[in-house]
């Protein structure tokens, strides 16, 4: 099972929501099953760590996301992963656009694909701290329900 994680920058909300769901993956002893990776519909900061604060919020909860590398999503990974999972409905749309024909990939928005009841995690960038704890606490609740199914199709 290979799951893509898509936000905007990919040094955000992608990166938390690939740390978050790689560190639940491993407690359950899952992770030679299930490759994890996340990726940007932008290409303006491929080759960099995650945001500063990013990490800061995310270290505070035990994820380490210091050695991630953002990168931007591509045709191809439609063809590479089984799921692509979107934080909002603009990461979507952009990924539509890149989708093929015949790509295996099922592409769907995160949150309400994992029964939450908000549609979008919501872009912390331009905002403060708040805004990066509000993100782990959506992603990690989402984070255990993708789990839950996916152990169910292991
Ligand atoms: P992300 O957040 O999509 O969650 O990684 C953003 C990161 C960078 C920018 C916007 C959103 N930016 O404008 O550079």
């Amino acid at each position: 099972m290979k799951v893509l994680f898509v936000c905007l920058g990919n040094i955000c909300r992608s990166p938390t929501a690939e740390g978050v769901f790689r560190h639940a993956v491993k407690q359950a002893g899952l992770d030679k099953k299930i490759t994890i990776d996340s990726a940007g519909t932008a290409d303006w900061h491929t080759g960099k760590a995650p945001d500063p604060r990013t990490i800061k919020a995310a270290a505070k909860r035990g994820y380490d996301l210091s050695m991630l590398k953002a990168r931007q999503a591509v045709s191809e990974d439609f063809h590479k992963f089984d799921l692509i999972l979107a934080m909002d409905e603009s990461n979507l749309a952009n990924l539509k656009t890149i989708q093929p024909v015949d790509g295996k990939a099922e592409l769907a928005l995160y949150l309400p694909r994992c029964g939450q009841a908000a549609r979008e995690v919501p872009d912390p960038y331009y905002g403060g701290a708040d805004g990066f704890e509000q993100v782990l606490d959506m992603l990690e609740q989402a984070s255990d329900v993708l789990l839950h199914e996916i152990r169910s199709t292991l």
